[in-house]
C-alpha cells in the first residue's frame, strides 16, 4: 500500500496529514510505503529531510495524490477530487454532515472516503477521535489568543509599583475545547469560571480548578452520546440573561458551546457585550457555526464599545506542531483497522468505526446521514 500526504492547500492551514515519528511507524510495516509532497511539514515545523530519515519519500506534491491511500487534513476542493480514481481511497476532515457537493463528486469519482468527522465518539474510537484531539488544541489556542488580546497579566503580579490583580476568565461551553481553555487559564493563574448546560461538566470544571457556574434553574441538557441537548427558546433566553449578568463581571470571555449538527446557539448579546468594561475581550471558537456571541463574525475582529469580539476560524491550526501530532496519531490508529496483512486496504463494514466514518464507496454515497 502506498499512502500519500500531500501538502495542505487550504487558506491558513498549518497543519499536516502525518508527522515524521507516525510516518516512521507506518513506513516500518511490510508492504507499506508512504510519499509526502515536498514542504508538506515545513509550516507545522517538520522539514522535508524529516521525513525522508524517517522512510518516506520526499516527491512532487502531484505524485502524493496518485497512492491507494491519501491522507490530508481539510477537506479537499472539486479539483484534488478530480485528482483521485475508483482504485483509490481518501481519509481527512470532509465535512460530511454539510458539504454534500463534496459527498457527490466523492461517490461520482468511485473514491472510498473516509471523515475523521464521523468517527464514532466511543470509548473504542478514543484513540482516532480528530474531533477530539483538534478541538483540545482548538481550546488551547483560544486561551492564549485571548491572553495575549487582552493584554492582561492573568495571573496575580505583585511588584514593588503595587499589585496586578489576576484576569477573570469565563469559559462558556465545557466540552473538549472548552475543557481545555478552562485548563490553558486556570495554569496562566486566572480565575475562571466555567458554564455548561449539562451538569455532568460542572464537576469536570471544578477538577481543572474553575469555577462552575451552576444555572440551576436548567434542567440538566445532556443528551444522546453525552452530547448537549438543544435548550427550549424559553430555556435559552433565561441563559442568555444569567451571561449576560455575570458576563459583564468579566475581563475574558471563551465561548465554544456547540450542538453537533445545528448552528451554535446564542448566548452572549449585543447588548451583554456593551454591558462589559471596555478593554474586555470575547473570543468565540463557535465563529465558524454562527458564533455564540451576536456580534461575532467569522475570520474577523468586530470592536464594539471598546470590547474585542474575536471570530478566529480553524483555531487548531495555530498550534500546527502538536495539533498534527494528534491527528497523524488518530490517523496511524484508524489505518490500524484499514490496512490488511498483505498491505491490502480492509473494508470490514461489520467493524462499527469502519462503517461510521466510511463516507464513500463502489460509486455510492454510503453514510445514510451524509447522504441526507
Ligand atoms: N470518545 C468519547 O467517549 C468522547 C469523545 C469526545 C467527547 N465526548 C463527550 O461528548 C460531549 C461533547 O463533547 P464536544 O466537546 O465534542 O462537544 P461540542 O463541541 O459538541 O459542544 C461543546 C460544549 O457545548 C455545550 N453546550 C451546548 N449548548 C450549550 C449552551 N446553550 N450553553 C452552554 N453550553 C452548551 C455542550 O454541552 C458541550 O459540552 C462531552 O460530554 C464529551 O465528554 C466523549
Amino acid at each position: 500500500m502506498k499512502i500519500g500526504v500531500p501538502k495542505e492547500t487550504a487558506e491558513g492551514e498549518r497543519r499536516v496529514a502525518l508527522v515524521p515519528d507516525v510516518v516512521k511507524s507506518l513506513a516500518a510495516k511490510e508492504k507499506v510505503s508512504v510519499q509526502v509532497g515536498a514542504g508538506a511539514g515545513e509550516a507545522a515545523g517538520h522539514p522535508d529531510s524529516q521525513y525522508s530519515e524517517a522512510g518516506a519519500e520526499v516527491v512532487e506534491d502531484e505524485v502524493t495524490w496518485g497512492a491507494d491511500v491519501v491522507l490530508r487534513v481539510a477537506a479537499p476542493s472539486a479539483a484534488e477530487i478530480g485528482r483521485l480514481n475508483s482504485s483509490q481511497s481518501l481519509i481527512g476532515h470532509l465535512s460530511p454532515w454539510t458539504a454534500a457537493e463534496t459527498n457527490k463528486a466523492l461517490a461520482a469519482a468511485g473514491v472510498t472516503s473516509f471523515a475523521m468527522e464521523a468517527i464514532p465518539r466511543t470509548t473504542r474510537a478514543q484513540a482516532m477521535d480528530a474531533l477530539s484531539s483538534q478541538a483540545a488544541a482548538a481550546g488551547y489556542a483560544a486561551s492564549l489568543i485571548a491572553a495575549r488580546e487582552s493584554g492582561r497579566f492573568y495571573g496575580m503580579i505583585t511588584t514593588a509599583a503595587g499589585t496586578v490583580p489576576p484576569a477573570k476568565v469565563l469559559v462558556l461551553g465545557a466540552g473538549v475545547a472548552g475543557l481545555q481553555a478552562v485548563a490553558t487559564a486556570k495554569r496562566l493563574g486566572a480565575i475562571v469560571t466555567g458554564f455548561d448546560i449539562r451538569r455532568a461538566a460542572w464537576e469536570q470544571i471544578a477538577s481543572l480548578g474553575g469555577r462552575p457556574l451552576e444555572l440551576d434553574f436548567i434542567p440538566d441538557a445532556e443528551g444522546e452520546g453525552g452530547y448537549a441537548r438543544p435548550l427550549t427558546d424559553e430555556e435559552n433566553a433565561q441563559v442568555r440573561d444569567a451571561l449576560g449578568e455575570n458576563a459583564a463581571k468579566q475581563d475574558v470571555i471563551v465561548t465554544t458551546a456547540a450542538i453537533p449538527g445545528r448552528p451554535a446557539p446564542l448566548l452572549i448579546t449585543a447588548d451583554a457585550v456593551r454591558a462589559m468594561a471596555p478593554g474586555s475581550v470575547i473570543v468565540d471558537l463557535a465563529a465558524e457555526t454562527g458564533g455564540n456571541c451576536e456580534l461575532t463574525e467569522a475570520g474577523q475582529t468586530v470592536v464594539e464599545n471598546g470590547v474585542k469580539v474575536i471570530g478566529p476560524r480553524n483555531l487548531a491550526s495555530e498550534m500546527p506542531r502538536p495539533a498534527s501530532q494528534l491527528y497523524a496519531k488518530n490517523l496511524e490508529n484508524l489505518l490500524g483497522l484499514l490496512i490488511g496483512e498483505e498491505g491490502e486496504l480492509k473494508l470490514d463494514f461489520e467493524d462499527d468505526i469502519v462503517a461510521a466514518a466510511c463516507i464513500t464507496h463502489g460509486g455510492e454515497i454510503r453514510s445514510e446521514r451524509a447522504a441526507q
